[in-house]
């Protein structure tokens, strides 16, 4: 396995969540951090944290310029790109009669496009590094959750994505896999229904049988099979749930009954 402080690491949405304790794990083990996001004041709080061993930029993976300048900044600040983490997304939940066009193509933009074309714009580097791109995707993919259609398409593009890219870039040396997170707590829950952070963690809890162990998840048990798809030399088109077992669909005692 590569050494984590031989690692140049690029983490979309890094001011936040799972991409925040991704950076912070990169980071920890001495790799050099790059990390982009629309907020200043988040980037600016993780990056300030981390000192010299981060760099950040406020950037829209939507944005094509933007998307140069996470290329150029990473590069400058690491010398190379070896780990390409696409975590940038949003959650779009809306019941069939409030689907829209621009919202459809919005949350596609966001959560498939903008990783797809960053993925270009880094690859050259990328085959330079013989370096690893790994996608966030989730367990929408896994259990029908109602309302969830748009963002769930969104991460069956992802799923895909990473193995058609896996097999067209292995033969360049590039390594493409995919996390698939469970529930875990962060900013996405709150705004996904407008709840409070306490309100949404309850929300979460209450699907804790649900997991064949018990809990739901945290962010840096993500950022921990995040860390090995990067290191793993021989692992490529692989797409690994962490999510304690919700993916399973477990019955529970309560439904066994009915
Ligand atoms: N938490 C869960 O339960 C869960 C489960 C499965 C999958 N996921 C996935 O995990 C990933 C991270 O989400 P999270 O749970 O950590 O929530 P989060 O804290 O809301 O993180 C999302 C991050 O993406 C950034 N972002 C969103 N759109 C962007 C854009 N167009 N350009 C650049 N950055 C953008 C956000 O920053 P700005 O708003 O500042 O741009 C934010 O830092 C997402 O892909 C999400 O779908 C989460």
């Amino acid at each position: 396995m590569r050494p984590v402080e031989d690692l140049s690491v690029v983490v979309t949405g890094g001011g936040s969540g799972i991409g925040e304790a991704i950076a912070r794990r990169f980071a920890r083990g001495g790799a050099r951090v790059t990390i982009c996001g629309r907020r200043e004041e988040k980037l600016r709080a993780v990056a300030e944290d981390l000192g010299s061993a981060c760099a950040w930029l406020t950037a829209d993976v939507t944005s094509t310029t933007d998307r140069v300048a996470i290329v150029d900044t990473a590069m400058r600040h690491g010398g190379a790109i070896d780990v390409l983490v696409s975590n940038a997304g949003n959650m779009w939940r809306r019941s069939v009669e409030e689907w829209t066009d621009e919202g459809l193509a919005g949350i596609l933009a966001n959560n498939v496009i903008g990783g797809m074309m960053l993925t270009q714009a880094a690859l050259p580097h990328l085959v330079a590094a013989r370096g690893a791109v790994i996608f966030v995707g989730s367990i929408y993919t896994k259990r029908a959750y109602p309302g969830a259609a748009p963002y769930a398409i969104s991460k069956g593009a992802v799923e895909t994505l990473t193995r058609v890219l896996a097999a067209e870039l292995g033969p360049r040396g590039v390594r493409v896999n995919a996390v698939r997170p469970g529930a875990v707590p962060t900013e996405i829950n709150v705004r996904s229904g407008d709840f409070t952070p306490d309100e949404a963690t309850a929300r979460l809890e209450s699907m804790a049988a649900h997991h064949a162990l018990g809990r739901i998840g945290t962010t840096e048990e993500v950022a921990e099979c995040v860390e090995y798809l990067a290191r793993a030399d021989w692992t490529t088109g692989a797409v690994v749930s962490v999510d304690g077992g919700l993916s399973l669909g477990i019955i529970t005692d309560e439904a066994k009954e009915i």
